[in-house]
């Protein structure tokens, strides 16, 4: 090893140590959605899809919760644990899909669909949820959508999940025209062109891709559901479509199998904001603690709450 990178090292095994002990100190947890950079995976106590995160969140006795991810996930678990200290290490860790819609938008599609009920996607702004009727998450918004007595259901913010629900229900949707931009800028020439190069592999997709996409995936799946269907499959190669960050937790729990990214290209930025450095000192600083005003957080509450009884 190079002197560079045995200092390198030592400064990355003394932020850690920092981390460890703040996190006792603190009476912390923390917790990272699949898509953060391996470093912060590999020290997360819990890490998840929106769906498990939200269920951590709501039952952790932490006293402190640190959320490596993105606004709206650490805003989602102050909704369901206001009493505890939700800290999001980045502030500026936004999530573009989640700035497609404002409550005001919401309010005026409702005016014109009154009988409609509304189903929102957790990646949007706190305010959007408050107004829904349920929210959902990738691994659950078929579910959610059928168990609603509506025949008519506005699903916002995500065209793309809309399409992928609006195949898999009798009910009338009408999407928003939201999108993640890590999952949307991918077609069905970079599907072509990953299937050429590993013609064996089974292709998983996340439902945020566009229709065209999912319509070539040997499986459509949140993130956990991805760990859980490469686990279960005989099949030994698979081409991963989502964000890269993904890639770490399917190669550590199936070290015989072999994966590859559907895209470089898909890297979140927002996901990627997150260092070992901002974990320590998120404990150390309490930093950036998570506020949401309490008439705004009850509405939220119960719509996430509506989800989580349904699925
Ligand atoms: P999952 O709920 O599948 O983890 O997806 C979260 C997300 O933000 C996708 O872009």
């Amino acid at each position: 090893m190079s002197q560079v990178a045995a200092r390198q090292s030592a400064g990355v095994e003394q932020t850690i140590a920092r981390i460890q002990q703040w996190k006792k100190t603190r009476c912390a947890v923390i917790i990272a959605h699949n898509y953060q950079p391996d470093e912060i995976q590999a020290v997360a106590d819990y890490t998840g899809d929106s769906l498990e995160l939200a269920r951590l969140a709501a039952k952790t006795e932490a006293e402190v919760i640190v959320f490596a991810g993105v606004v709206f996930m650490a805003e989602s678990a102050k909704l369901l644990s206001p009493q505890k200290t939700v800290l999001l290490p980045v502030k500026e860790a936004g999530c573009p899909l989640a700035d497609t819609i404002t409550a005001e938008d919401l309010r005026q599609a409702r005016q014109q669909h009154p009988q409609a009920a509304v189903v929102i996607y957790v990646n949007s702004p706190a305010e959007v949820k408050a107004l829904a009727d349920v929210c959902c998450t990738s691994a659950n918004a078929v579910e959610v959508v059928n168990s609603l007595p509506q025949a008519e259901v506005i699903f916002a913010p995500d065209k793309n999940l809309a399409h992928w629900v609006a195949r898999h229900t009798q009910k009338r949707i009408i999407p928003w025209p939201g999108s993640c931009c890590t999952h949307n800028n991918i077609t069905a020439k970079d599907v072509a062109a990953a299937k050429q190069a590993h013609p064996e592999a089974k292709f998983m997709a996340h439902p945020e891709c566009r229709p065209e996409v999912c319509g070539q995936a040997d499986a459509v799946l949140s993130t956990s559901q991805m760990l859980r269907r490469a686990k279960a499959e005989k099949a030994t190669e698979f081409i991963v479509g989502t964000e890269i960050g993904m890639l770490y937790r399917l190669r550590k729990e199936n070290p015989e199998k072999t994966f590859y990214p559907l895209s470089s290209r898909m890297v979140c930025r927002s996901m990627k904001m997150t260092s070992l450095a901002d974990l320590a000192d998120a404990l150390e600083y309490i930093k950036y603690p998570v506020e949401v005003p309490e008439p705004i957080r009850m509405g939220a509450f119960q719509a996430l709450e509506a989800m989580l009884k349904i699925n």
